[in-house]
């Protein structure tokens, strides 16, 4: 009862108080965000509610102990390690259970010579994580001890918070170390196609301003010359040259894209998607192609945008499935979790599904540039509209039966606990 009475006494402070800094030490625990910060709490915690001479934390590091930290009257072993079976806190994860030793020179577990140098006349080593242990707390004393029950289940409190502080600093920096490498790649994308823009602008302009110019100038001066079919086939290269410059603006555009805001408005993906349709039968007059639309796909969005989305998503599923014994191109929308997805399905050449999410990153081709010719940048864009607009998009496809690519324009109705 003496115990209770006086905060601290050789023995080390009341149960009662001690209990109480317990569940301080356990809220501390509770925001530790590193190890250091574990083991600093941990090895003053141990001390101060034993009132030990010395504490150490020691972590499991494979088939050794490593002392990565103590606090104590004198130095003991830090920065330290010893083979699992050499140590006392070794043999506490071995064996999964503490070790009360009163006097270490009467114990056949302790390596005397290690602790001769040193003050350590008892000591009492706990597991930390008793069913798979990662490490262990040592409390040491210069003079002969028992450690009364009470305080050791206080000890073995503070090594079972200690587990799970530990097991939350893992997952905090897991969790970082994620976030870290997806905005790493991220800016890596965006930094590649800032760099594909910037060659698209200064290396594919000038020669675009040289094939409308000359066109026209031959239009405009020797026109009469020509027959209708000669000046039909320069009107059309104008366009084209038109509708280049425009995707080349719209490349430049979405480089910029995270700081422009969206010039949002109505627009009708049906009608969008009848004139890329158009331009791909005019670009290829002899190509059989089953076209389905679906009616009245009217949105919100930025129109030049998803004027890029749907020319790339319609120009891929023209493109894969070119080699089709009879190719169908099917541009529609169907009710999802909420919201709308809208799809582009193909019956071409498909793809593995392992790596459907890759092709969304720059420059990632599935086929080989000699089957089907491509940069590569047509789905990254894509996915930056879509992100830009709230939406999300995925791929679906298996080899040589085809493919569709889903989006949706807004945030996803998620149903409750689906992440
Ligand atoms: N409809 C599809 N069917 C099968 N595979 C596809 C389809 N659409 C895209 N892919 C695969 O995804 C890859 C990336 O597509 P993406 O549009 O980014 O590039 P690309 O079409 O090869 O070149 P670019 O669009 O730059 O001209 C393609 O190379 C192809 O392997
Ligand atoms: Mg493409």
């Amino acid at each position: 009862m003496a115990e209770i009475s006086s905060s601290v006494t050789r023995s080390g402070p009341s149960i009662a108080s001690a209990s109480e800094h317990l569940v301080e030490v356990v809220q501390e625990l509770s925001l530790a965000r590193s190890l250091e910060r574990v083991m600093q709490i941990v090895r003053t915690a141990a001390r101060q509610l034993t009132g030990a001479d010395g504490a150490t934390f020691v972590l499991r590091d494979g088939p050794h102990c490593f002392y990565a930290d103590e606090d104590a009257i004198s130095p003991l072993w830090k920065g330290s390690r010893f083979p699992l079976g050499a140590c006392i806190s070794g043999w506490a994860m071995l064996n999964r259970q503490h070790a009360v030793i009163p006097d270490i020179y009467k114990d056949p577990r302790i390596p005397h010579d290690a602790y001769r140098p040193t003050f350590v006349k008892s000591l009492v080593m706990v597991p930390i994580r008793k069913s798979a242990p990662i490490g262990s707390i040592g409390t040491y004393w210069a003079h002969e001890r028992v450690m009364p029950p009470e305080q050791l289940k206080l000890l073995q409190a503070l090594a079972d918070s200690t587990s799970i502080a530990m097991e939350n600093v893992e997952l905090v920096s897991n969790l970082e170390r994620r976030v870290r490498d997806r905005t790493a790649q991220l800016e890596a994308v965006n930094r590649e196609l800032e760099k594909f823009s910037y060659s698209v602008s200064h290396d594919l302009r000038a020669p675009l301003r040289s094939i409308s110019g000359f066109s026209e100038a031959v239009l405009e001066d020797d026109g009469e010359n020509l027959s209708d079919g000669s000046k039909a086939a320069l009107g059309r290269v104008v366009a084209a040259t038109g509708r280049m410059g425009e995707l080349i603006d719209a490349l430049l555009g979405l480089a910029k894209l995270s700081q422009s805001p969206l010039a949002l408005e109505r627009v009708d993906l049906t009608a969008l998607a009848r004139e890329v349709f158009e331009a791909l039968e005019q670009a290829n007059p002899g190509a059989k192609v089953d076209v389905t639309i679906h009616d009245s796909m009217l949105v919100e969005g930025d129109a030049p945008l998803l004027r890029v989305a749907l020319t790339n998503l319609i120009g891929n599923a023209w493109k894969f499935s070119s080699k089709a014994a009879s190719p169908h191109i099917e541009v529609g929308s169907r009710p999802v979790d909420g919201t709308v997805e809208y799809f582009v399905k193909d019956n071409g050449a498909g793809f593995d599904m392992r790596y459907a999410e890759r092709l969304f990153g720059a420059f990632q081709r599935l086929h080989a540039h000699t089957a089907f010719e491509g940069t590569g940048i047509g789905l990254a864009t894509v996915a930056r509209v879509v992100a830009r607009h709230g939406g999300r998009i995925r791929a679906e496809g298996k080899p040589g039966e085809g493919a569709t690519f889903a989006f949706t324009l807004g945030p996803t109705v998620v149903a409750t606990g689906v992440a």
